[in-house]
């Protein structure tokens, strides 16, 4: 089987944009690759955090990720920081990254513009933590969300840079595998979702907090009174209509948009009872597997040992490879 990497960051619950443009795949991945699955917590380092919570946050994600459906019979899950060659490679990646590809990503353009007080080297290196991350099991591909594939391209560079200049094939340029729903926008209608713009529906969310935050996403700014006809091509309840509904309730509410025959309240109603039936699982779930952390603190072990094997001799092939091992 290929083999496949990706990772999310502990930066607190996972939104319906990180499920339905990462998670959902990597479940569906399972069977037919190799996977290894990260808790990237040196990447979430770069923005300012409580030290207090970083555990509880690593516990937390590692049981989103199992509530979920990550299975750690098929895959290996792992806590990035057990493994040091993550940072080692990382160095040796920054050694042959030119500089004017990271001026280019605009992730770090966005962290840099929202944390001006701390626009640390660690934000600007974190493409290259990710590149290390993703080669360092010499992984073929990585599925993420869309706003992640100018990293992913970057990694691709890298390789090849390393590869050219150390004449060597060690590393395969990775692809990246995108969901269907690739880029989820937020409740404002207009941003992607994230935590950090507050505009997420969360897999924690209870149901009363998924109805107040369905019921403020904006619709089509047009549709003013519900005897307005809409144009569900603008809005982005209707896109999520197009995820979470049936065929016949996403034409009802298209047809009901465009005569006036349905409001936003009512097609949104249909729309609840979905996302509903997707959180409400996982949340009950993750609040069943979070009562054994022991059973969590194996599961990343487990996968620890097995990651750390692959690692150790990478690195060893790196060192060869660089010309540093005597
Ligand atoms: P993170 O934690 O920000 O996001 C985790 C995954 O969720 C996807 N995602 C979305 N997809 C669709 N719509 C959205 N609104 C949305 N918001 C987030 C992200 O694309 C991502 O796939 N840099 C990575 C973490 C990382 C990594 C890696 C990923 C570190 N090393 C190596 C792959 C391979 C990140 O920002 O994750």
């Amino acid at each position: 089987m290929k083999r496949l990497f990706s990772g999310a960051q502990p930066t607190g619950t996972l939104h319906i944009g990180n499920y339905l443009g990462a998670i959902k795949n990597w479940v569906d991945l399972q069977e037919k690759y190799e996977c290894v699955f990260s808790i990237v917590d040196y990447h979430s380092l770069t923005i300012n955090y409580e030290k207090e919570d970083m555990k509880k946050r690593i516990i937390d994600l590692a049981a989103t990720y199992l509530a979920c459906g990550i299975d750690p019979e098929r895959c290996k899950l792992f806590v990035q920081s057990w493994i040091k060659e993550h940072t080692e490679l990382m160095w040796i990646l920054s050694c042959v990254t030119p500089m004017g590809e990271l001026n280019r990503m605009t992730q770090f353009k966005d962290k840099s513009s929202k944390n001006v007080g701390n626009v640390n080297l660690g934000l600007y290196a974190y493409p290259v933590l990710q590149a290390a991350d993703i080669i360092l099991y010499k992984s073929e591909f990585v599925p993420v969300g869309e706003d992640q594939v100018q990293h992913i391209e970057l990694t691709r560079e890298i390789v090849r840079k390393f590869n050219a200049r150390y004449n060597t094939d060690i590393f395969p340029e990775p692809q990246e595998i995108l969901s269907s729903s690739k880029r989820i926008l937020g409740i404002d209608g207009e941003n992607k979702m994230s935590k950090s713009l507050n505009n997420h529906i969360g897999l924690d969310d209870d149901d009363k907090t998924i109805q107040q935050k369905l019921m403020q996403a904006k619709t089509d700014p047009a549709r003013v009174r519900k005897t307005d006809p809409g144009n569900p091509a603008v809005c982005n309840v209707f896109s999520w209509h197009k995820i979470f509904s049936t065929e016949n309730e996403i034409s009802e509410c298209a047809k009901g948009c465009v005569d006036a025959s349905i409001g936003c309240v009512q097609c949104k109603k249909i729309l609840l009872s979905h996302m509903k039936e997707l959180i409400t699982p996982i949340r009950e779930k993750k609040a069943q597997i979070l009562k054994d952390t022991d059973y969590i603190k194996d599961v990343l072990v487990e996968g620890a040992k097995k990651c750390d094997i692959i690692a150790k001799n990478t690195i060893n092939e790196v060192r060869e490879v660089i010309g540093v091992k005597i």
